[in-house]
């Protein structure tokens, strides 16, 4: 779906329906039928109209996830909630400055995001490029992950899979398990990827293939990078080129050791285990070779900007509730959600450090709702260029460095782990901007 004369207006339905995954028929959750939901195509300066209907049997509401718009009104507001049966309409006004690249949609409200996330509720956004990037065919490549029981319902996660976030058994590209994809030799293919899963990191190649990163979460590096590997968390995207090689290659998600969790009951790894998502076999004549990608306007780069104000977001889990007692606990700054309090106040136009400081034992990628952070520092080490991101991954045991520069908004939202049970556990805190 594609915005016309500056305006995208779309109806979304979230509801429980039968879909055919890996040659079963099994009960997912989706919007308007599929899983993935469709894929939203927006231009910097458009108006992006959501009529959500919420067929579910639990409230939900919907996020935008990365877009860089107004968190007031009826924005990117999560503290809507939409009931059972109810809708609810969203306008989005994305800036003339919005940057291109991927972004995407999902339920946020506070206390099911993991479970209606899990069941199959997202959706891409892109933000088209403001010159054309010359490529053959685009392919919008969202990856979630599922575990379905024997009577093809959702599985319910156990307390101590959400303890360290729920993976599912079946990784799935565009709700597919190892889908088939082809291409001619030569042939340069724009490809979109999401980590949509829960908790899930992936740690992706497709070997003998040539694989340009353009970005990653928002806008563009100013050059383009080649790779042989990216590394998502969970709400990381990926805008990639791929040229294609003759042969037959693998995507797969490469094993990700995010640490370790459980404590008294037993440490337990949540190292995920290799899997292949699809393959994508190359043969045929060779076409044309392509130009070369166009430079970017140098990033806006705060590594040398005056700060206003630095803080600490201190992560930490434990578990909680006594001998056996099983109740986890996920805070930051000791703190679990409480959507009457606001954690942070920040100063409209001001440019602020955090360091984040991760004092568990597992992984916990960041995500700030609203405005980008720029990476400074990680475990110590300068980043030595302008890299933005909306979900940065703080390592187990470790400390990363962000600047982030409140311009444009102001207004109440969410910064939270994008672990999504342990957002749901409470590891999220709000931001008031004024
Ligand atoms: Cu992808 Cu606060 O969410
Ligand atoms: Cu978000
Ligand atoms: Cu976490």
């Amino acid at each position: 779906m594609r915005s016309t004369n500056g305006m995208l207006t779309v109806a979304l339905e979230s509801s429980p329906q039968q879909v055919s995954i890996a040659g079963r028929t099994v009960r997912a959750l989706s919007y308007n039928g599929g899983v993935p939901g469709p894929t939203l195509r927006l231009r910097a300066g458009d108006t992006l109209n959501v009529n959500l209907r919420n067929g579910l049997t639990d409230p939900s509401n919907l996020h935008v996830h990365g877009l860089h718009v107004s968190p007031e009104n009826n924005g990117d507001n999560m503290f809507v909630m939409v009931d059972p049966g109810g809708s609810f309409d969203y306008q989005y006004k994305l800036p003339a400055n919005h940057p291109p690249g991927v972004y995407w949609y999902h339920p946020h409200h506070h206390g099911y995001v993991a479970d209606q996330v899990f069941g199959g509720l997202y959706g891409a956004i892109i933000v088209e490029d403001p010159e054309e990037i010359p490529a053959t065919r685009e392919r919008v490549v969202v990856i979630s992950d599922m575990t379905f029981d024997s009577s093809g319902t959702i599985s319910a996660a156990t307390e101590m899979e959400k303890m360290s976030g729920r993976e599912g058994e079946l990784v799935l590209v565009n709700g597919q398990l190892s889908p088939a994809l082809s291409a001619s030799p030569g042939e340069r293919e724009r490809w979109r990827v999401i980590n949509a899963c829960t908790s899930r990191y992936l740690r992706l190649r497709l070997d003998g293939q040539q694989l340009t990163l353009l970005g990653i979460d928002s806008g563009r590096f100013e050059s383009p990078r080649d790779v042989d590997e990216i590394v998502l968390a969970p709400g990381n995207r990926a805008d990639l080129l791929v040229t294609a090689l003759a042969g037959t290659s693998t995507l797969r998600a490469l094993r990700y050791n995010r640490g370790a969790s459980g404590g008294m009951m037993g440490a337990r790894t949540t190292s995920s285990a290799d899997v292949a998502l699809a393959t994508f076999a190359v043969a045929g004549t060779d076409t044309a070779a392509f130009t070369a990608v166009p430079e970017q306007l140098a990033p806006r780069d705060l590594r040398s900007a005056a700060v206003t104000a630095r803080r600490e977001l201190r992560f930490a889990m434990g578990m909680g509730g006594g001998m056996g007692g099983g109740m986890m606990s996920a805070t930051i700054n000791d703190r679990t959600f409480d959507a009457t309090h606001v954690d942070t106040t920040v100063q409209f136009n001001s440019i602020e450090e955090w360091t984040l400081t991760n004092t568990s034992t597992l992984d916990h990628p960041l995500h700030l709702h609203v405005w980008p952070m720029q990476i400074i520092e990680q475990n110590g080490r300068p980043v030595d260029s302008a890299i933005w991101q909306d979900v940065v991954n703080i390592p187990a045991r470790s400390i990363v460095r962000v600047r982030i520069a409140f311009d444009d908004f102001s207004g109440r939202t969410v910064y939270h782990c994008h672990i999504l049970d342990h957002e749901d556990a409470g590891m999220m805190g709000i931001i008031q901007a004024i």
